[in-house]
């Protein structure tokens, strides 16, 4: 397989899995899940369809925030496994046409880290200045208005060296000062190190953020609302976003092209500009893959999903690859929040999913309908998100184990063990094995989907062109496929010329509820042949 020769990527029209693997398969009865259970479930997973898996963070650390207060950025975390696990992993991925991304922090460490320690033994250190460290500000406290992710000061005092240090997450997550050359030097290692071992790509943790403001400026008051303008009411001007992260990106991309084949790059770029989101993939020289989280958070309508993407494409450089999820551990699974549990809503978000040009990321439990589950305040284990208001406040909500089967432990462990996180109640045809074996199922219409993507879409950018809908429809030209999608639920005439359906949301029983050829029912979705020119 020549993959340069005309610039095509593994990952362009590929699906990516994210695999929450603490919650996918436990296989020592820890109640945690590992990665001999990431190996058991490979299966599972060249039989779904997908091309490649992104691991949460696989890396030692104390857990603070379950992986991404890393304290060591060679090892494995010793809950999950061993070294020689990965290794395995990798191999047996491989041997399956699957590729294996790795979680990569590079914004923060754990203060575990030997780095940190060191740094914060004395103001001259060998590794002080691998941190952000600054003097109270004039009139004593902080040294400026930033905030951590809990809505506090990002400034913890540090009393025997006398200095603040700077945490936009929690205090045990001190940021790294990308200010630092010896810094760069050893991310740069750490990327041959995986890289070298095997590992397709990084997906990159808080990838805008990295550099901080040199003058440590106060960021600005946030101008919008919702998820995507700030902070608590600040705008992250000064402590993310920073133009010299760029560089980062493009030296890392030379070293991700210097492997055969070429590593893959995929940010988490939480920006709400689309213009700045293209930004990171540079002139085709810095992130390949970008998440998009302004199609995240728009609502399931018509108008608005359309309109983002239709700005993605616009605003992307040309041949750039767009990468559309729902889901994922931080904003909750999107079969709650896009569909309020309804089958239907599911089954058509899916099917845009999987038709959208660029790659795909489905989240472990987004292919059989999975929902948020409401976990308690007693056994909440995220310690960033415990005290936000509401159930669905939590992050916990979508980090509970994957339900294999409809026993009382879901087959994510042992009978009697206690998982780390409450199982949803796995109530009949809510798991896999109940799913596998009905024809109808989500899970089943999600496998079709992927194959039908991969013969139609799959190893390039697929070209879009928005198709003329009614108000609440939304229809686009993928490829040589026709995709109309009725986004209400009252029946609708059904978008776009007529052409042979390959794929509907409403098949088997719900078929009922569908109309004739020219009619959509409620929520549903088909994808047509589209009908060649002549
Ligand atoms: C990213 C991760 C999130 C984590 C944070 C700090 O947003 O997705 O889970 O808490 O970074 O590393
Ligand atoms: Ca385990």
């Amino acid at each position: 397989m020549n993959e340069s020769a005309d610039g095509r990527r593994w990952w362009q029209g590929a699906v990516l899995y994210q695999l929450y693997v603490r919650s996918w398969r436990d296989t020592n009865g820890d109640g945690y899940g590992d990665l001999d259970g990431v190996i058991a479930g490979l299966d599972y997973l060249a039989w779904l369809g997908v091309d490649g898996i992104w691991l949460s963070p696989t890396m030692p650390s104390p857990d603070q925030d379950w992986g991404y207060d890393v304290s060591d950025y060679l090892g494995v975390h010793p809950e999950l496994g061993t070294m020689a696990d990965l290794d395995r992993l990798i191999a047996e991925a491989r041997a399956r046409g699957l590729r294996i991304l790795l979680d990569l922090v590079p914004n923060h460490t754990s203060s575990a880290h030997p780095w940190f320690i060191d740094a914060a033994s004395s103001r001259d250190a060998r590794h002080r200045d691998y941190y952000v460290w600054a003097d109270p500000a004039p009139g004593g406290g902080p040294p400026n208005n930033w905030l951590d992710a809990t809505g506090h000061t990002a400034w913890a005092w540090h009393q025997p060296t006398g200095q603040y240090y700077l945490h936009l997450f929690l205090d045990s997550q001190p940021d790294l000062n990308w200010h630092e050359p010896a810094v760069h030097e050893e991310f740069r290692e750490i990327l041959r190190f995986w890289f070298d071992r095997g590992v397709a790509g990084f997906r990159i943790d808080v990838a805008h953020g990295l550099y901080k403001d040199a003058e440590l400026r106060d960021d600005p008051p946030a101008t919008g609302s919702g998820p995507m303008a700030g902070r608590f009411g600040q705008r992250p001007e000064f402590s993310q976003n920073r133009p010299e992260t760029h560089g980062v990106y493009r030296d890392w991309r030379k070293i991700a092209e210097g492997y055969q084949p070429p590593r893959l790059l995929l940010g988490e770029t939480w920006v709400g500009d689309l213009g700045r989101l293209a930004g990171f993939y540079g002139h085709d020289d810095e992130l390949q893959l970008a998440f998009n989280f302004p199609f995240v958070f728009a609502p399931f309508a018509a108008r608005e999903l359309s309109e983002v993407v239709g700005t993605t494409l616009a605003r992307l450089p040309a041949g750039a690859c767009p990468v559309w999820t729902a889901s994922n551990h931080d904003v909750g699974r999107f079969p709650t929040r896009w569909c309020g549990g309804d089958e239907r809503q599911v089954r058509l978000a899916l099917l845009l999913l999987a038709t959208l040009p660029g790659t795909t990321v489905l989240y472990y439990g987004d292919e059989i309908g999975m929902t948020d589950v409401m976990v308690p305040p007693e056994l909440r284990r995220d310690a960033m998100s415990r005290d936000r208001g509401g159930w669905n406040g939590t992050r916990d909500r979508a980090r509970t184990p994957m339900p294999w089967d409809a026993s009382r432990s879901g087959g994510f462990t042992a009978e009697g063990v206690t998982p780390w996180l409450p199982p949803g109640a796995a109530a009949a045809g809510r798991n896999v094995a109940d799913q596998r074996r009905d024809p109808d199922s989500v899970l089943r219409f999600c496998r079709r989907l992927l194959a039908l993507r991969r013969a139609e879409l799959g190893g390039g950018v697929a070209p879009y062109e928005i198709v003329p809908a009614a108000e609440g429809q939304w229809a686009y030209r993928a490829g040589g496929l026709l995709v109309a999608a009725n986004l209400t639920d009252q029946p609708a005439a059904r978008p776009g010329p007529p052409g042979e359906v390959l794929l509907s949301t409403a098949g088997g029983e719900l078929a009922t509820e569908l109309g004739t050829d020219q009619v959509l029912g409620p929520w549903q979705g088909i994808i047509a042949r589209y009908p060649a020119v002549t």
